[in-house]
């Protein structure tokens, strides 16, 4: 048996008549960190959201614990064990933090008493979420929203969980607070797939990376190796 929990082969995403991702493969073992490294418009949101089953491919496979999920709708991946934490955090404003919530729990079929125990785990990863759990989500500073976000992507008990840009928009102090969250969480044994502009923070935790340039993947391997690899440093690393 493969240990390989995702497995994505020759993947190409349009928007329209532009092609976003050009024959990009990957894959994700049970238990890693891996992370997508790329500038701004390289394809990293694109390809999460595909993953995700929120756009359509225009080729290629996706494979999620063997099952194929190319055409799969996004409550079934849900419901299968991938959930996503998306870029710009993309809380329901007017929604409680509670709600906001139980909302990432709405594709499973699970009792009060399940639901009740998620949010408690979300409660002791993010003790802020319990002390805001009636304040409603547009009340929140930007790094309490993106806890919101991941909080609420764990209320789907993914195996595999989607961060997209985790750090975005919010003070360094808070990032690495998120960031050990992270961590945490994987040491705890969720699979954690990261999109980071902050490549830097993003390879020091991750076992392995891929650097994404406009669609296409240009280089891949372990995260020490890329930290290492001197045009990723120029890129990405700032020399
Ligand atoms: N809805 C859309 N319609 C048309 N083109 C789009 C759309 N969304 C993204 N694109 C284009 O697809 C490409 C990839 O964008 P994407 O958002 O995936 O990049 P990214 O790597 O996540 O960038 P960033 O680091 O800024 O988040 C870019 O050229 C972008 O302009
Ligand atoms: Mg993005």
């Amino acid at each position: 048996m493969s240990s390989k929990l995702l497995k994505v082969t020759d993947l190409s995403v349009n928007y329209g008549a532009i092609r976003a991702i050009q024959n990009i493969s990957f894959d994700v073992e049970e238990g890693e960190i891996v992370t997508f490294v790329g500038s701004n418009g390289a394809g990293k949101t694109t390809t999460m959201r595909t993953l995700s089953g929120i756009l359509p491919r225009a080729g290629g496979k996706m494979e999620f614990l063997g099952q194929d999920i190319s055409n799969a709708p996004s409550h079934q991946i849900v419901r299968l064990g991938m959930s996503q934490s998306p870029e710009g955090r993309m809380v329901f404003p007017d929604m409680t933090v509670r709600e906001n919530l139980l909302m990432g729990a709405f594709a499973r079929k699970e009792t009060k008493a399940q639901l009740g125990s998620e949010l408690e785990h979300v409660f002791e990863l993010f003790p802020r979420m319990k002390e805001r759990m009636d304040q409603k989500a547009v009340t929140l500073s930007g790094g309490e929203q993106q806890m919101l976000a991941i909080g609420r992507a764990l209320m789907a008990k993914p195996r595999l969980l989607l961060l997209d840009e985790p750090s975005l928009g919010i003070a360094p102090i808070l990032t690495l607070q998120i960031f050990e969250k992270i961590a945490q969480l994987n040491r705890e044994g969720t699979t954690l797939l990261l999109a980071e502009q902050n490549a830097m923070l993003a390879l020091s935790m991750a076992n392995r990376g891929y650097v994404l340039e406009v669609g296409q993947i240009v280089q891949s391997g372990p995260a020490r190796q890329l930290l290492d690899d001197e045009s990723v440093r120029k890129a990405y690393l700032g020399g």
